[in-house]
Order: structure tokens, then sequence, then C-alpha cells
């Protein structure tokens, strides 16, 4: 059975049993800047289950696009993924344990066909937060679970909460036996051998949990998680989900490619190009900071192993044509969202390969002076991640390919540092940019905007704002950028922003929804961080950005631009210092 039909099938089950079936969520979860990315189908429906109405019912199945990047460096193994497919089905104060357990039974043995005596299950066994669940395993036993294939387990296996806090409850786990022989006269579900797969979780949601503890919700909610790839590769009697529809066509292709052999470099590139398209088609952009970063790190890796692999990367285009042939029928929308695919990912490869070479020169250097130790500073990996881009766990790759190893921890804390520094930039220019605001302040201001504009048109569309910082003497604008501006680009800039100035421009400011503000076209950093009304500011019909302002009333009161210095800020990004001068 393909993939496609086991998700068709699912979905088929649990609407003859009363459950609409909902969009799956984008994987860029929406008004939620707390979580990268949406990791499981229930994230999108907690205030569902803390008791707000859902306008479809109480019964509700869906497919779920999720990524899970805690794990990415196993990522290679046989079973790891950072991009999967999640089936589930929810009870929202509906049915509880027993028809949850009883149409899981059903769905596995009669759908699926899963011959009874591969199934095996677990349940809470207790503690003095929640009793023992007694009635799952009677639900079991009733269906017709064998009973020496019912285990109990404690919290760290039995218990299910989406990070620390919230929704949560007893789950009970199914697992399939591969029928591979015991690692030992332990081995049991719980084991990691791989002997038994796990293939689905239902959570019996009826507790909240804060700092204080549990307390009951107002209802019992059901919350189930099938993982799609997991259940194809057993349902084919596939050892890996790469031996399935899903990725096979790509690991051919790598392998008629590849000119070094190397199975888990397949995986990577295969596993990564498929999450990292999934990614740029809900809306992902590779960056420094939080959704961006874990984007670029998926991209940055793929690409050292297609090196390691020795395929051309010119190849890059037609493995992206490929996978999404694979992947069309299952996604249309990628078909739709090609294009900006490609462009997304040839732009960051073609970063990432300027400062690679240099920035493997730099890793052996630094290795060369280490002397004795094997275990590489958190400095230098901080300072491969800053200067040449490199993500940690390539430089950890690097580092075991080596004999040596990383100082996580180290790494860990300096950019744990700077990613506060860059939010901090973040927040600031959030507030408007301006922790003073005087007259040559909001002068300043007016000019980001210029100058903002003026880089679209002379750099391109994508010369994002990356970071913008505002004195009474001289402004600083960050911002995309992948190569040194020539003395011709600057001159450019320059000559369009005092062009607009001698213009005398209008600065005028609207409030608006935020939805038609994006229509409109207005330009903003953190889309996810405004509220629903916003104020959108103006400057003739050259610039359109949602801000807080405050602004001059027109161009003819900043006086002569002067682009004063440009830099690198980090990679991929440039700085520019400019002056206003009064005349
Ligand atoms: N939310 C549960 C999980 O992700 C079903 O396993």
């Amino acid at each position: 059975m393909k993939a496609i039909e086991i998700r068709n099938k699912y979905l088929e089950f649990f609407k003859k049993h009363g459950h609409a079936v909902i969009p799956s969520a984008p994987l860029i979860p929406e008004n939620d800047p707390s979580v990268l990315f949406t990791t499981a189908g229930m994230q999108p429906l907690v205030p569902y289950f803390l008791g707000e109405k859902h306008p479809e019912g109480t019964r509700l199945a869906d497919f779920q696009k999720c990524v899970r990047t805690n794990d990415i460096d196993e990522v290679g193994d046989n079973r790891h993924l950072t991009y999967f497919e999640m089936l589930g089905n929810w009870s929202l104060g509906d049915y509880f344990k027993e028809e949850s357990i009883s149409m899981s039974f059903e769905f596995l043995t009669k759908e699926l066909g899963i011959p009874v005596e591969k199934l095996f299950v677990t349940c809470f066994k207790g503690d003095k937060d929640c009793p023992r669940d007694e009635v799952a395993a009677q639900a079991w036993k009733k269906s017709g679970i064998l009973e020496d294939h019912i285990y109990y387990y404690g919290k760290d296996d039995n218990w299910w909460i989406a990070g620390e806090e919230g929704p949560c409850g007893p789950d009970t786990e199914m697992f399939y036996d591969t029928g591979k022989s015991a690692c030992g006269p332990n081995c049991q579900p719980s084991c990691d051998c791989g002997k038994y797969v796990e293939i689905w979780n239902n959570v019996f949601m009826e507790y909240f949990k804060d700092k204080n503890g549990y307390t009951k919700l107002k209802q019992k909610n059901v919350d189930t998680g099938l993982g799609l790839e997991r259940m194809t590769m057993l349902l084919q009697k596939k050892e890996t989900p790469f031996d399935t529809e899903l990725f096979a066509p790509i690991m051919k292709r790598l392998e008629e490619l590849q000119k070094v052999d190397s199975i888990e470099s397949r995986r990577i590139v295969a596993e990564h190009l498929r999450s990292s398209i999934m990614i740029i088609s809900d809306g992902g952009k590779p960056s420094n900071l939080d959704r961006g970063y874990v984007l670029r790190r998926l991209i940055r890796r793929m690409i050292r192993h297609l090196n390691k692999l020795q395929i051309n990367l010119e190849e890059l285009s037609t493995l992206i044509n490929l996978n999404v042939e694979i992947l069309k029928e299952m996604y249309p929308e990628l078909e739709k969202n090609k294009e900006l695919i490609k462009t997304v990912m040839l732009e960051e490869k073609d970063k990432f390969v300027k400062t690679l070479a240099n920035g493997e020169k730099e890793f052996k250097k630094a290795i060369d002076r280490l002397g004795n130790t094997k275990l590489i500073p958190g400095e230098i990996v901080f300072k491969l991640y800053d200067t040449y881009g490199f993500p940690p766990e390539v430089t950890k790759e690097l580092a075991e390919e080596n004999d040596y190893e990383i100082n996580q921890k180290e790494f860990k804390e300096l950019f744990k540092k700077h990613q506060e520094k860059s939010r901090a930039g973040s927040e600031a220019k959030f507030k408007g940019g301006l922790a003073e605001q005087t007259k040559e302040t909001i002068a300043y201001h007016t000019a980001t905007h210029l100058l903002n504009a003026a880089l679209k048109q002379v750099i391109g569309k994508d010369a994002h704002q990356r970071g913008s910082n505002i004195t009474v003497d001289r402004m600083r604008f960050d911002f995309n950028c992948d190569h040194k501006l020539t003395e011709e680009e600057k001159k450019q800039v320059e000559d369009l922003v005092n062009k607009w100035i001698q213009e005398e421009l209008p600065v005028t400011k609207q409030e608006m929804k935020k939805e038609e503000a994006i229509k409109s076209g207005a330009e903003c950093m953190f889309i996810e961080k405004y509220p629903e009304i916003v104020t959108v500011y103006s400057i003739g019909n050259i610039s359109k950005e949602l801000c807080g302002g405050p602004h001059v009333t027109n161009t003819k009161e900043l006086g002569k631009f002067k682009i004063k210095k440009e830099e690198s800020s980090s990679s991929g990004v440039r700085r520019i210092k400019a002056i206003l001068i009064k005349e």
C-alpha cells in the first residue's frame, strides 16, 4: 500500500466514524511565535482541548505536515526523519478511551490488515498524579489484543505533553512486532533495538500541566498521532523509510550521480532535501535566527553531503524537480511553489558554497593549532558559524571525520548569547528602533525606510531588512545580501534616496488589518509579532512598511543622504552606515 493510500484510508475510516476531516495546518504555525514548526497534529488544536468550540464539531481527523529537529544529527541512520506526516484523529470532549481504542484496533486490523499477533500495546502504569490505566488495558483486551502483549510503563514512556506546560495525559501506544529476533531476555516494546516499532499513540488528554502541577481539564479529549512514513515502511515490509516510494527514486538518482559511495550521505541528502522543500513551500526562508536557521542548517548540511558524494551541485535543480514529482500527489501545493523552492534553495546553496572552502581551510588551521587535545573549543565552532555560516552539525561532522570532538556546551553558550543579542535587536526594531525620539532620530527613521526601498531596487527584492539601529548622528542598517556592494551599487542607492528626498514625497500613515497590509505588499520583519490592526507608513508610492513610527511628514525634511561605510555584518548579511547632512 502506498503512503497516499494509507492516508486516504485513514481519513475515510474516521469520516465513516463521524469525524470532520480538516486541512493540514501550515508547517510554520500561524500566530504562534513560541514554536518553530508544527510538530504534531494537536498543536493547532490546543484551544479546543481547553474548551473552545471547534466550528467543525467534536470529532476531527486530518493529516498534518510536521517538522521535528531535535534529532537532526541522527538523520542518516535507518529511521530518523526531520519532516514527517502525522495522521491524527481527535475527540474534543466527545468519545474517550474505549471508543478510541476500539477504532484504532479496527483500523489497524481490518483496514490495514495487520495480524493481531503482530500488535503490542503499552498503557500508563500510574503514579501520584494519575491512576494506572486499567480502562485502556481492558479496552485492548476486549478488542482482542493478547493479554501478554500489554505492557505498563511510567511517565517517561506513557505520558504525552507538547513541551513543558499545556494539555496532557496518559497515553496508550501501539507497536508493531517486525519479527526480528529479540535483543535479549528483557526485550519488550520500550526497547530501542528495532524489533518493536511504535506506530500510533493515543493520548487521553484530561489534564493540564503548569508550573504548579497537574489539574483536570473541563473536558476529556483524545489526541492521536500515527506516523505515515513508518507505517508505510512496515506495511511494505521495507527496512527503512528510504526504501519506500517516498524516497526510493531520489535515493536511486543519488546513487547514479555519486562518485563516492555513502548510504548515510544519500539519506541525509534525501531527507534534508524533502524537509527543506516542505518548509520553503510553506513560506520558510533561510536566515540566522530561529526557523530560518533550522532551514539554513538543513540546506547547508545537505550541500556538504552532496559534496561528500562528489555530486555536482548543479544537479540540485533537477533533484528538486524529481522530489516535487514524487511528492506532488500528496502535496499538490509543491507544483505551484516549485520555482520559489528552487530560487530559495539555489540562492542558499550559492551563499554557502562561497564560504565552504574557506571555512574548511579555517577548520583545518584551527585543529592544527590545537596540539594534543582532541576537543575543539566552542569558540572555534562559533567562529565557523558566525564567519563562514557553518551549522554546528557540519562542524561536528568535519570534526568526526578528523577524529576530533567539539565542545558542544561551550558552543551552545556562545550561540545562546548571540541569539539573545539578535533577538534584542529585532525587538528594538519592533518597538520602532527608537530609544530616544528627537528630530534627528525621526529623520533617520524615515531615511531607513528610503534606504530599505532603494536597496530593493538596486540589489534585488530579497534584500530584506535584518536589523536597524539609529542614534542622533547616524543610522545603521543590516540587510540580506550575498556580496560586498560595488562602488556603482552604493552610488545608485545613495542617488535614489537623494532623488526621493528632493522629490519632496509625503509620508502618510494608515491603520489597517494586518492581513490587508500584507496583501497590499507592505514590508515587515516579523509578521507574527504584530497585532491584528497595524500601522502602515507609506512614502509617496515608493515605500510601504508596517511600522510603529514616528516619521517626518515629508522627505524634504531629511537633508542629504550619504553612505559612510558598507561592510559585512554576518554571513549573508551586509551593513550600511549612513548619515544625513543638513543643508
Ligand atoms: N500528540 C501525540 C504525539 O505526537 C499524539 O505523539
